[in-house]
């Protein structure tokens, strides 16, 4: 890999600017970059993980959230949930168990979860995500999560995604 970014074989490839062991942060120049990251990303995931989204309207979470599916082997094309909050997809257990590796059996599902429209802790509670997260067996990736409040886990990982132009995104990585 090219670790200035520009061109390898014939995918370019996003650009690490700091990595260290809890954070990195990386740019990307089109959306294509984001979801070939998001690829290698959910490699590292572990089922009951929570993985958080946060950026303004455009941003790219959605845009990741499909390479991270499409990382997976999901075929389905993923859409935004925003008027369903919540959406889940079967991830092909032959395909993933050496990514996730603390799989041995069982169905693990990916759910999408968007909170934009929600308005309260009870809408939140009402749609049953607070039930979905850090269950075993699940990989949950939320968009606009700042609304979960006090519901937010502690054990999660965020993503910022910031807006540098119309192509390009600064993307910071956080385990906690
Ligand atoms: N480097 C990039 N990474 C991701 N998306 C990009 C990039 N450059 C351009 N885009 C475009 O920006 C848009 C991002 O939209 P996306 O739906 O992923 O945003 P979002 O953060 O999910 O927004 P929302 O909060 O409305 O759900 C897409 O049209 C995508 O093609
Ligand atoms: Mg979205």
């Amino acid at each position: 890999m090219d670790s200035r970014g520009g061109k390898s074989g014939r995918e370019t490839i996003y650009e690490v600017i700091v990595f260290i062991e809890y954070m990195q942060v990386i740019t990307t120049k089109n959306a294509k970059e984001t979801k070939t990251f998001a690829k290698e990303f959910v490699k590292t995931l572990k089922v009951g993980d929570v993985v958080c989204l946060f950026g303004e309207l455009g941003a790219g979470k959605t845009t990741f959230t499909q390479g991270l599916a499409e990382g997976v082997g999901i075929a389905h094309r993923i859409m935004s949930p925003t008027f369903i909050i919540m959406r889940s997809y079967k991830i092909d257990n032959e395909i993933v168990s050496p990514v996730f590796e603390l799989v041995r059996n069982g169905e693990i599902q990916l759910y999408h979860i968007d909170l934009y429209r929600t308005e309260s802790e009870a809408d939140i509670q009402s749609a049953g995500v607070v039930d979905i997260l850090g269950k075993p067996n699940t990989i949950a990736v939320v968009e606009w999560p700042e609304k979960l409040g006090d519901l937010l886990p502690q054990k999660r990982i965020e993503l910022h995604f910031e807006r540098i132009d119309d192509d390009t995104r600064k993307i910071i990585l956080k385990r906690f």
